[in-house]
């Protein structure tokens, strides 16, 4: 029996949760009844908009501990010595369905993390693969189209999926590792993460360097079968989101190393292709990984709405040692993130508990809706000001940075979107490379224009000739006499 007194929402008693107060018992309902209002009202305002892509997910606390000193390339304070444990959060997520489409899905897988560092909060908001479909951001709207449902019929829509990549062959080597045995992860603990930009890191001194992370599952690389996850996605949509939510309730603690490539700042001058591209990966013989920690994620959310659905990550959200790119996608990202926030959360977002940074924030921004800590309370709300308000502190200012050139919409300087797939293709065993012609079969085969199709298999066969020839042969088509040629 509770000793909890049931209340309305302004902290009143309620006197019957059961029964609306009507005119007499068959009579109508009172407007009156002021609780019943409040009620039905705020039922109606329980939904905020979904994630506009990565609307799926499952998430989880942990922490993230030191293993190998990285001070002498980054001043980060969290990974400032080995050891050091800082407390994090993750969501993982499909990128094309709604909120509630199946997880067992062909799709890459989003990994995003928030550090809770004591110079602020850190995201990395990364996906389970190392490159991504597009590299300027000018593109993301017009992919993601392609990806969700078409106006008039509502469906999925193959044509616009496959129109888009084979006319952005820039596309081909993240479409690769859609295709193969990772394209469907077989639990969100057996997948690696990746933040797949190039950052920045700057150490003490001021000295930059670019970095690359990578996340390995210690729990192997699993992957499921496309007939069982067609399967599964019709039993069981949830498939993912229980088997996290299960293996941490049951003390099953997934675990993931993290491990950085570090490239000196002039390497990129000279590099044999752009390192900002995010559509290619740095060669581990020129740039190995270096061990940085491990993170655990020990503790399931409480409430689903609060902690995963009101969970705000973005690209921008840093901490001093770590910055960005030139990468023209992570550039875009910078604004999209936050500018969704917003919209989907409200202004004060990274206010909320599961947002907010552990180390006091202090800063002149006051009200927006739903501000609901102290507003700053009476405290000095513009700057400069004689107050002794917060200063800032000149240390924790960016590392300057060399810009030249002419403004102008300019592509990058080098096309070969050819030889990272086909060497992908190569390095597969004789099984892999049979399901991965089959998956490419299986997800073209509904499209319904052939000059798509060739176009498409026209890039598998320039990045390996038996690569394409197996495509076309398996969609019954020639591969087209330009390319042949
Ligand atoms: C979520 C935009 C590229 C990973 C989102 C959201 C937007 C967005 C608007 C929803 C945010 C929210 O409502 O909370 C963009 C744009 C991109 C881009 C404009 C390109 C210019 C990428 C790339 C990656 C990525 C390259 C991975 C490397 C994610 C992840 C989420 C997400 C993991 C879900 C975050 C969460 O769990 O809350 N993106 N995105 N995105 N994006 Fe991107």
């Amino acid at each position: 029996m509770t000793d909890k007194r049931l209340t309305t929402s302004w902290g009143a008693p309620v006197g019957d949760n059961q029964n609306s107060l009507t005119a007499g018992s068959r009579g109508p309902t009172l407007i009156q009844d002021v609780h019943l209002l409040e009620k039905l009202a705020h039922f109606n305002r329980e939904r905020v908009p979904e994630r506009v892509v990565h609307a799926k997910g499952a998430g989880a606390h942990g922490y993230f501990e030191v293993t190998n000193d990285v001070s002498k390339y980054t001043k980060a304070a969290f990974l400032s010595e080995v050891g050091k444990k800082t407390d994090m959060f993750i969501r993982f997520s499909t990128v094309a369905g709604e909120l509630g489409s199946a997880d067992t899905v062909r799709d890459p897988r989003g990994f995003a993390v928030k550090f809770y560092t004591e110079e602020g909060n850190y995201d990395l908001v990364g996906n389970n693969t190392p490159v991504f479909f597009i590299r300027d951001a000018i593109k993301f709207p017009d992919f993601i189209h392609t990806q969700k449902r078409h106006p008039q019929t509502h469906l999925k829509n193959p044509d616009a999926v496959w129109d888009f990549w084979s006319l952005s062959p820039e596309s081909l080597h993240q479409v690769t590792i859609l295709m193969s045995d990772r394209g469907i992860p077989a639990t969100l603990r057996n997948m690696h993460g990746f933040g797949s930009h190039t950052f920045k890191w700057v150490n003490e001194k001021g000295e930059g360097y670019w970095v690359k992370y990578h996340f390995k599952t210690q729990q192997g690389v699993k992957n499921m079968d496309p007939a069982v996850a067609a399967k599964i996605a019709g039993e069981h949509p949830d498939y993912h989101t229980e088997d996290l939510f299960n293996a941490i309730e049951n003390g099953d603690f997934p675990e993931w190393k993290l491990y950085v490539q570090i490239m000196p700042l002039e390497d990129a001058n000279t590099y044999r292709f752009d390192p900002f591209d995010v559509t290619k990966v740095w060669s581990q013989k020129d740039y190995p990984l270096i061990e940085v920690g491990r993170m655990v994620l020990n503790r399931n959310p409480e409430n689903y709405f609060a902690e995963v659905e009101q969970a705000t990550f973005s690209p921008g959200t840093l901490v001093p040692g770590i910055d960005v790119s030139p990468d023209k996608m992570l550039q875009g990202r910078l604004f999209a993130y936050h500018d969704a926030h917003r919209y989907r959360v409200g202004a004060n977002h990274q206010a909320l508990p599961i947002n907010r940074a552990r180390n006091e924030v202090n800063n002149y921004q006051r009200d927006g809706q739903m501000r609901f800590d102290n507003n700053g309370g009476s405290g000095v709300y513009y700057e400069p000001n004689s107050l002794n308000g917060p200063k800032e502190d000149p240390s924790s200012k960016i590392a300057p940075f060399e810009v030249s050139g002419e403004a102008d919409s300019v592509g990058y300087d080098e096309n070969d979107h050819y030889t990272q797939p086909g060497d992908l293709y190569r390095l597969m065993t004789e099984d892999e490379k049979t399901r991965l012609v089959q998956n490419f079969v299986d997800a073209m085969k509904p499209v319904t224009r052939k000059e798509i199709l060739e176009r498409e298999v026209g890039h598998i066969y320039k990045a390996d000739k038996e690569w394409g020839q197996r495509v076309a042969d398996g969609l019954g088509i020639s591969i087209p006499t330009v390319t042949a040629n």
